[in-house]
């Protein structure tokens, strides 16, 4: 898209996988001092952003969008100051149809007033939802709001929510800075895996500028266990996906702060790079022991050894499946551990792995027995 923005993945929180329709100006606020008392925005959590339901059923008698009165008294503009005095930023939300999902005013043929709104109130973040499309193709329908956010001459991120409607790897690296590869998670292991196979497919697409997005966060919602919520943002860190918080930052636990303050996980979603890791490899009872890898900056790798059968098993990760010469060791650091577990590992490494975890580490190459030439 070339605005600038998304050189990583998008970080932050976004209202609808936990409060849905049911959100208010003293939510998002305190979600934002959430992040920063938790001390989640300075691990790069900056994004604070209002999904549907934050505005009117109608227009007003001009054609403007007005923010719901009831919950949202205060207007959106108070809101995004108060976040930017925290340092923070704030996402709004629209639809490239004639209604959002919940029935709110579609910014379809009213662009370039919405994007002048959003603008003029300090917005830094759009996602553009596809509900009520009347039919039109989404690379008709979403140009038109990346125009009118560009003659804003605002720098706002661009988040399409076109479903993985028509392949948007195929197609939206020139419109947005991320795009939906699938429909929406939900709160469950099948919802996750589900999904997270359809977003390996469109790997080669992703990098600096534009990422695939196979949507928010569940972690600490409820629905999956402690290991499996592991797995969700070990994989979505590997895959490179934005890591929005769906959960209600202000009443974590302390397990799902855990998991979403990992620094070195998060630092592999980051890594300048900027490509996404895959699936490379899978075998046993219907492919469940899986390991996903990638490059990362420095010659190092992330890998992942993911079981995602029913039972505990030994996962191994041979170095010509991740594309390593036999003649290189690395060293092994375990990034929810967070120490080495092999300071020179020759061909292949190997590590029990509970059902549905995720054990995920960074290798970086520590000598080769014979050069090269
Ligand atoms: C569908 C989107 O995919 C969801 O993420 C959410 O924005 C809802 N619409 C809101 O209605």
């Amino acid at each position: 898209l070339g605005n600038g923005l998304a050189k990583t993945p998008q970080m932050g929180w976004n209202s609808w996988n936990f409060f849905g329709c049911n959100i208010n100006e003293k939510v998002i606020k305190e979600t934002a001092d959430a992040l920063i008392s938790t001390g989640l925005a300075k691990l790069g959590y900056n994004y604070v952003n209002i999904d549907d339901c934050w505005s009117e059923p109608s227009r007003d008698s001009e054609g403007q969008l007005i923010p719901d009165p009831k919950t949202f008294p205060s207007g959106i503009k108070a809101l995004a100051d108060y976040v930017h005095s925290e340092g923070l930023k704030l996402g709004i939300y629209s639809d490239a149809g004639a209604f959002t999902c919940q029935k709110r005013p579609g910014s379809l043929q009213h662009e370039y007033d919405d994007a002048v709104l959003f603008a003029s109130w300090g917005v830094d973040y759009l996602k553009y939802d596809n509900c009520f499309n009347l039919g039109i193709d989404p690379e008709e329908r979403y140009p038109p709001m990346r125009d009118a956010i560009n003659a804003t001459g605002r720098t706002i991120f661009y988040s399409l929510c076109e479903w993985g409607v028509n392949d948007p790897a195929l197609w939206a690296g020139k419109i947005g800075n991320s795009w939906r590869t699938t429909n929406d998670i939900n709160d469950s292991w099948a919802s996750m895996t589900e999904i997270v196979d359809i977003n390996d497919k469109w790997a080669a697409y992703a990098g600096p500028g534009g990422w695939n997005d196979p949507d928010m966060l569940e972690v600490g919602n409820g629905g999956m266990t402690y290991q499996e919520y592991r797995a969700h943002f070990s994989i979505w860190a590997l895959m490179k996906s934005p890591l929005l918080i769906g959960c209600d930052v202000r009443n974590m636990s302390a397990e799902t702060f855990e998991i979403l303050s990992n620094e070195e996980v998060i630092a592999v979603n980051q890594d300048h790079l900027g490509v996404q890791g895959r699936k490379i490899f899978a075998y046993g009872p219907d492919g469940c022991y899986q390991i996903w890898a990638g490059p990362l900056s420095g010659q190092r790798l992330v890998v992942a050894l993911w079981n995602r059968c029913s039972k505990t098993a030994t996962i191994t990760a041979k170095w010509p499946s991740l594309g390593l010469e036999s003649s290189i060791s690395v060293s092994v650091r375990d990034l929810w551990k967070h120490e080495f577990v092999s300071q020179n590992s020759k061909s292949s490494f190997s590590a029990r792995v509970d059902a549905h975890a995720c054990e995920m580490y960074i290798f970086t190459p520590t000598m080769e027995t014979h050069s090269a030439t």
